[in-house]
């Protein structure tokens, strides 16, 4: 005890007692890391091994035990989380029966769910990750670039103002009226049936938030003529003018013409 008392004011001593100070919080923050480590791999296994139950319960008989696809189903290998999700959202998956185009529908499995197959088919194979919180961000979004972007990247399918149109083999592009941004997004990335792939390298993440931000601006938009008849432009103006503007117009020469008798 003496000895140590008096190594206590040995120079040296402060140096010591730092490094043995770094070494014990060195080492316990390494077990505690290492720990949570363990713990969120295992969570993450859990959900995969969910996932793969749901899978093969809903899922295989048309895309195969290994997702690897058959004869009614295409292979799921590198699809992603994102087109998982996509499909699975909007209800198109699982599909109920053959059909030209799958149709969208109120979803058969809750999110949670959802995240658990997705997290399975992306165990299997690399592919576009569920988009975060940053990439949804679209507060410091272009809105007049993404019009630009939207008319020449989505408006020959979808419409100028995103109400859809029918498409060849008596397929359509859908309204994006009433669809979420994450939605939007996760198209972009997966590419459903006719629609292209937009890839990250093809149309950055910028892009993908301007065209969101502007899809947004648009359908938040008040008609400043009142009744916007479905935005269907001039078309459905003529025609709402034509009848019963002409309706009018044969009302009041039946109603002059009884005057007169
Ligand atoms: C009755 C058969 C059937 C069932 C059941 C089914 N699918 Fe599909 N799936 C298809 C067909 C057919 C397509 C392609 C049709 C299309 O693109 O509209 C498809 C497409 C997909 C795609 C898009 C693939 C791509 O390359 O873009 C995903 C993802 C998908 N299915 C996931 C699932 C999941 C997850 C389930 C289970 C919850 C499921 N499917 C159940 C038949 C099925
Ligand atoms: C070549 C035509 C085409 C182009 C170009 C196109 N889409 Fe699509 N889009 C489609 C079709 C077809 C579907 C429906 C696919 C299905 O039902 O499986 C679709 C579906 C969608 C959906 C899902 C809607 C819903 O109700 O679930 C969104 C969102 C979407 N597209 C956004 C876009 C955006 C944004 C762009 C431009 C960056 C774009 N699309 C470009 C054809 C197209």
């Amino acid at each position: 005890m003496k000895t140590l008392a008096r190594k206590r004011r040995h120079p040296a001593a402060l140096v010591v007692l730092l490094l043995l100070g770094l070494l014990v919080t060195g080492g316990a923050y390494a077990v505690t890391n290492s720990l949570t480590e363990a713990k969120s791999a295992e969570q993450d296994q859990a959900l995969i091994d969910e996932g793969r139950q749901l899978f093969l319960e809903g899922c295989s008989s048309c895309h195969g035990n290994q997702g690897t696809g058959t004869e009614t189903g295409p292979s799921l290998i590198g699809v992603g989380a994102a087109n998982v999700h996509f499909q699975m959202a909007t209800g198109r998956m699982p599909l109920a029966g053959p059909a030209v185009q799958a149709p969208s529908k109120t979803p058969e499995y809750d999110e949670q769910q959802i995240a658990a197959i997705a997290s399975y088919i992306a165990s299997l194979a690399p592919g576009p990750a569920i988009p975060s919180a940053a990439d949804l961000n679209t507060s410091e979004a272009d809105a007049a670039e993404g019009g630009e972007l939207f008319r020449a990247n989505c408006a020959q399918c979808h419409q100028a103002s995103f109400q859809g149109g029918a498409l060849n083999d008596g397929r359509h592009a859908p309204n994006l009226t009433p669809v979420s941004d994450q939605l939007i997004f996760e198209a972009m990335l997966s590419g459903p049936q006719n629609m292209p792939v937009f890839s990250d390298s093809s149309l950055p993440v910028e892009d993908k938030q301007a065209i969101i931000a502007y899809i947004n601006e648009l359908r938040e938009a008040p008609a400043p003529g009142g009744w916007a008849l479905g935005s269907f432009g001039p078309v459905t103006e003529g025609l709402f003018f034509w009848t019963v503007g002409i309706a009018a117009a044969i009302a009041c020469a039946v109603w002059i013409g009884a005057k007169v008798r």
